[in-house]
């Protein structure tokens, strides 16, 4: 395997919706794990191809995306926050459902992957990105009405993955939801298991967690959700949760 490259120095960008206002220290995981998905340049050029994206998914990249975007409005109101960027139009469509005076930020710790974002999206005023560790959320409690998490907590360490959606659920409006789209237990004879499981053995060992548990597993004690309504796609491979705070 090639060693990760580390992250260019270079964080200069030309247009106002993202922000850097300092470096937030890149994950072990991510370096160590993920580099092939996102650290590495070429990553981010291999990867950013719908038809990949949809393939690794079994053909249910529209469905799980539109459903995504389904549970945050048409058209979409208020703040919403998406955790992490996403390869696909995902965040393009999030954006064009933005009511007038909507706001979307969408934060990731990569400064690769937001300027691949960039790259992506018209310049918009409702749109900010910035850069930020999901489980360490620089943003005041309560400020968002809406968060997006999809397919990040398959890929983060247990304690990393618990801070996610306790961050989650510390920035969310009381009242506000949540909506989460990642893997989850297949299942018994589905024919793409013992293929996931490999995949999962080899690329992406922390995916496993969502076959044992259930995300309400990982959510916090402290702060648990009002309600809280799954669903499963694909023969149970994957699920959509929606957590009203
Ligand atoms: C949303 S996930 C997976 C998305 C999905 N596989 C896809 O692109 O279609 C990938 C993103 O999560 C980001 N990420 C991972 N850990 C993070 C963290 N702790 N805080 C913020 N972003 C994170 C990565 O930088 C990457 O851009």
């Amino acid at each position: 395997m090639t060693p990760p490259v580390p992250i260019a120095a270079d964080a200069t960008y030309d247009r106002p919706e993202l922000r850097v206002p300092h470096r937030v220290p890149i994950p072990r995981y991510l370096e160590t794990v993920y580099w092939w998905a996102y650290v590495h340049p070429r990553a981010v050029h291999l990867f950013e191809r719908e038809w990949l994206v949809n393939l690794i998914l079994f053909g249910n990249y529209g469905r799980l995306r539109d459903r995504a975007l389904a549970e945050l409005g048409t058209p979409v109101h208020g703040r919403t926050l998406q955790v992490a960027c996403v390869y696909g139009d995902l965040t393009l469509r999030l954006r064009a459902a933005l009511a007038c005076n909507a706001r979307l930020q969408v934060i990731d710790i990569l400064p690769i992957q937001l300027k691949n974002l960039l790259a992506k999206l018209p310049s918009d005023e409702r749109v900010t990105m910035l850069q930020g560790d999901s489980s360490s959320l620089t943003t005041a409690d309560a400020s968002f009405d809406q968060v997006l998490l999809f397919f990040l907590l398959h890929e983060q360490p247990e304690p990393v993955r618990r801070a996610t959606l306790a961050e989650a659920m510390r920035v969310v409006k009381p009242g506000g939801k949540i909506v989460i789209v990642d893997y989850h237990r297949p299942a018994r004879l589905h024919p793409m298991r013992p293929l996931m499981r490999a995949v999962f053995r080899n690329l992406e060992p922390y995916a496993i967690d969502l076959w044992s548990h259930e995300i309400e597993h990982f959510l916090p004690e402290a702060l648990p959700p009002a309600s809280m309504h799954k669903e499963t796609f694909f023969g149970g491979l994957y699920q959509k949760l929606v957590l009203i705070r």
